[in-house]
């Protein structure tokens, strides 16, 4: 089982943390559906020293949402230590997370997320720093390495444990390759052995049988699911399904999703406000729509949808176009 300092998990499935999508809107519907841990979307590690009004919004969780693992990112010690130290006192997270993965430059110029991967020694001294100054359990994310002639990924997980961290979360792509090519699973089972603290794999789970697979061939502690979730959630827990009992689930109708898409919505209009909720929702309802009949001309409408009411109307008129649809052709056949 999966479990990170004190704190258990009930299965091994992990949502990704994945910045602009993981809020506590998102998280709890996902949550909702099952998932053994949920992280949030990486924050700035200056962004919380400056009590930055958005940075602080975005430290919020729902009690229902726990575990949830909060990640922050920075390039400079006495900010990452004072970001770290105003998580673990004041926001009810579990597991405080460093991100070492992010590959954009805006990041990497700080010398955060990625850039710390070409560096064992900055690893073990970052994140020393970190736990010795908090109570909650700290983590890592990050990638196997900066590119294909530096992939530290053994030494710098075992520069994570031995600095005091209690897991690693390893995404199988460098930094250059930022999310072409095909992760790497080999890399993922090669730090699985080479430590004693959890890892958590990461990187092309797409179905509940990728899941197993990564599970099986890895020997890794959990499992981490990023894309595959986006309008998804059913993912979570048709993985957590076919794990505890090697069923495969149906796919959700369309009626299904259309009313988790609402959910999801009404969360993020609760969190933020209407105006902001719905703009950030368009790419959310694309993602929900993937793969329903006659999806593209909802989409673009739906790129202009200024109100709840209206986003509600396009997606209800589907559902019953689709719904019509299927009925007659059941006439017909
Ligand atoms: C939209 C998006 C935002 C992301 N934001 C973050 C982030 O804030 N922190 C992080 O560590 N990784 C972030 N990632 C990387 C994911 O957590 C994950 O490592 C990556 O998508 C590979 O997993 P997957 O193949 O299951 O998608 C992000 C990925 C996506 C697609």
């Amino acid at each position: 089982m999966l479990k990170i300092g004190d704190i258990e998990m009930k299965n091994p499935v992990v949502l990704a943390p994945m910045a602009g999508v993981c809020n506590s809107a998102f998280r709890l519907t996902v949550k909702e559906f099952g998932a053994g841990l949920v992280c949030a979307e990486m924050v700035s590690d200056k962004g919380i020293v400056y009590k930055n009004e958005k940075t602080m919004n975005m430290l919020y969780i729902d009690e229902r949402e726990k575990p949830l693992s909060l990640q922050i990112f920075g390039g400079e010690r006495e900010t990452l230590v004072e970001a770290a130290k105003f998580v673990d006192q004041n926001t009810n997270a579990d597991i405080i997370d460093i991100n070492m993965g992010c590959p954009v430059p805006k990041i990497t110029k700080c010398d955060a997320g990625a850039k710390w991967l070409l560096d064992p020694n900055k690893i073990y001294e970052m994140v020393s720093a970190v736990v010795a100054e908090v109570e909650k359990p700290v983590t890592v994310k990050m990638r196997m390495g900066w590119d294909e002639e530096h992939i530290y990924a053994v030494k710098n997980a075992q520069a994570v444990e031995r600095a005091g961290g209690k897991a690693v979360s390893l995404h199988g792509r460098t930094r250059v390759q930022m999310y072409e090519g095909k992760a790497n699973w080999d890399i993922i089972r090669e730090v699985k052995q080479s430590v004693n603290i959890p890892i958590i794999g990461n990187g092309d789970v797409q179905t509940p049988q990728d899941a197993k697979r990564m599970l099986d061939e890895t020997g890794v502690d959990g499992v981490m699911i990023g894309r595959a979730a986006l309008g998804d959630p059913w993912m979570i827990y048709r993985t957590v399904q076919y794990l505890e009992t090697g069923k495969l689930m149906g796919e959700p109708s369309v009626r299904e999703k259309m009313d988790v898409c609402i959910l999801h919505l009404d969360r993020l209009i609760a969190l933020k406000n209407e105006d902001i909720a719905v703009r950030e929702m368009r790419k959310h309802a694309a993602w929900y729509l993937k793969g329903v009949r006659g999806n593209a001309r909802v989409r673009n409408a739906i790129n202009e949808c200024n109100t709840r009411e209206h986003l509600v109307s396009l997606l209800t008129d589907l559902v019953i176009e689709v719904e019509e649809k299927e009925q007659s052709q059941a006439i017909v056949g």
